[in-house]
């Protein structure tokens, strides 16, 4: 069904606070980032978000989470407005990302006696972003902190929703649950709560595609341990509407699209320490390369996990990878490393990542182990000397696709062969234009060979593309991003054909040796083309094994008018 109520209008300031009432001794303040369209690496915004941050009074008083420091003012003078900072006993850290936890340090300058709660890494890396001693309390799932006046709450492990440490809380007076990202969207407008599911589905799917979908046995594993707290009556999220009036069926959604994943697809287990800095960042980077193959990604933390959990994630997965540890730690994550090594068998392919250069452990040892151990090495070794770039991210993108196929050639050759004869001669006859897409992001830049292309729109003008899901240009294809078309010509077009034809290595450079130029949106023109057209990513619309990207055109030229454009006739429609 169509969304119809109209959105809230976007106006200035562009960020705002909304305080509100959610239950006994409780209210919401939720920083409205009205504007924000990008999230993550990868993730385009529509709708803008909203970082939610908790007050609970009872005898004592806590905050759960904070806010993004972009909201330094308006959001510690709301949370002034409504209680004395000085009087407030905990802060609940459900992870340290800086969108809910950007106004600790703020926080504390203005109450240094209170007490910040959280998981042991979550402080561990909390140490380094505020940079002051302050008391803290480590919490586990299970345990409980007794605010006075029935506000018993409890927290509830939920590694890897979306950060190694994530801690859920749950209200026992209230039967609140507090998730942060976990249940979240990226919806910002002035409704605290859910209730209108059709406007805010779309939200919520994506961003559970974009966040949780990779963990999609962690999501399974969190809400086991959830089912086992007395029923929640509120799911208090850190992004978007809190849940309530339509809280069985989210939660639902969230059970149904994880088990789906979880059983239908191979797992990759990446295994590295935590660090909110580079080695997460490519660990991100590794996982969206192996998910646009349809296969699961879980992270495990070597610091924090329990030995029979990475023993039972080593059995379990099909694929490994190690990102080395620093050396500082070798003697804390030997023991679940060793375990790794010894479990891991010859049905199972690795790969290998460093982000700390000469601090981390050596890789040699490790890649030694796992090959003599029978398993294939998916991808060479990635090891960073510098700090990393969009060219390293595309390189950690890449190997991760790599590792994915892989994995699922197997499956897909399969699904070719299945199609009828006759249908996919008769498919086969779909002809289409032979282009070249180029794009460029920073220093990173990519290409692929297009034939699934179509005017789609006249006003404004724009095209259609489809681009399978496991295609490295896809990673520059995202809402927001803009592309060049190159059109090739009729009987000047086999050699460039030929090229971008090639497998290239992960993060290969697929423009040497041909002759290109920029075009304004700064993607490359390919010289021999006939024509180019330079696009823009509007929308996406997801396919079982295909995104249909469509994108407005904004600018064109033609080298010949008297050029036709190379067409490719097919046989069959199982392929291109
Ligand atoms: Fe919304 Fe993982 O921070």
């Amino acid at each position: 069904m169509v969304a119809t109520k109209p959105r809230t209008t976007k106006a200035a300031p562009r960020l705002t606070m909304d305080v509100a009432e959610i239950a006994e001794n409780t209210t919401v303040l939720r920083s409205l980032d009205w504007d924000r369209d990008r999230f993550d690496i990868e993730f385009g915004l529509k709708n803008g978000t909203t970082y939610n941050s908790f007050l609970i009074r009872g005898d004592k008083i806590a905050l759960v989470d904070s806010s993004h420091a972009k909201f330094r003012e308006v959001y510690l003078a709301a949370l002034q407005g409504e209680i004395d900072v000085n009087s407030i006993d905990y802060l609940v850290i459900s992870h340290t990302e800086p969108d809910h936890s950007g106004l600790v340090a703020d926080i504390l300058e203005l109450n240094p006696n209170i007490t910040v709660v959280g998981g042991k890494v979550a402080l561990q890396y909390l140490d380094q972003l505020v940079h002051r001693p302050y008391t803290k309390e480590v919490v586990k799932n299970g345990v409980k902190l007794d605010l006075g006046q029935g506000h018993e709450l409890e927290f509830v492990s939920a590694p890897n929703l979306h950060w190694p440490d994530t801690i859920f809380t749950y209200d026992h007076k209230t039967e609140i649950l507090y998730t942060c990202d976990a249940f979240g969207m990226h919806f910002c407008d002035d409704c605290t709560y859910d209730e209108d599911i059709d406007l805010i589905s779309e939200d919520y799917s994506v961003y559970y595609k974009c966040l949780m979908e990779p963990n999609a046995r962690s999501v399974l594993s969190a809400l086991k341990r959830v089912g086992k707290l007395p029923e929640a009556k509120q799911i208090a999220t850190g992004h978007g509407p809190l849940i309530k009036h339509n809280l069985e069926e989210l939660v639902g959604r969230y059970e149904e699209w994880s088990k789906n994943k979880a059983k239908a697809e191979k797992t990759v287990a990446i295994f590295y320490v935590s660090d909110y800095g580079h080695s997460e960042a490519m660990a991100k980077a590794l996982t969206q390369g192996i998910v646009k193959t349809d296969v699961v990604v879980e992270t495990m933390d070597l610091r924090v996990s329990e030995m029979s959990e990475v023993r039972v994630l080593t059995e379990l997965a099909s694929g490994i990878i190690i990102g080395t540890p620093p050396q500082s730690l070798k003697s804390t994550v030997q023991a679940a490393l060793s375990t790794v090594l010894a479990v891991a068998g010859k049905k199972q392919s690795f790969g290998l990542f460093e982000a700390g250069g000469d601090e981390d452990e050596p890789l040699a040892p490790i890649r030694s182990s796992l090959s003599e151990s029978g398993l294939k090495e998916a991808f060479p070794p990635i090891q960073l000397e510098e700090a990393p770039t969009e060219a390293t991210y595309q390189l950690c993108d890449e190997s991760g696709t790599d590792l994915g196929q892989l994995l699922t050639k197997a499956k897909n050759i399969k699904k070719m062969k299945s199609l009828d004869g006759d249908l996919d001669k008769a498919l086969g006859r779909l002809s289409g234009g032979l282009y070249i897409i180029t794009a460029k992001k920073g220093e990173a830049s990519s290409a692929m060979l297009a034939s699934w292309v179509s005017q789609a729109s006249i006003s404004p003008l724009g095209i259609t593309i489809a681009v399978a899901k496991d295609r490295a240009i896809e990673s520059f294809m995202h809402v927001g991003d803009r592309f060049v078309l190159n059109v090739l010509e009729e009987g000047n077009y086999q050699h460039l054909m030929r090229h971008f034809l090639k497998r290239f290595k992960p993060g290969q450079d697929r423009f040497e040796g041909v002759e290109t130029q920029p075009a304004e949106n700064g993607a490359p023109i390919l010289a021999e083309a006939l024509s180019f057209l330079e696009c823009q990513v509007v929308t996406r619309l997801e396919g079982d094994d295909h995104w249909i990207v469509y994108s407005t055109v904004d600018n064109g030229r033609v080298s010949d008018v008297d050029g036709l454009t190379a067409v490719h006739h097919r046989k069959v429609g199982n392929h291109y």
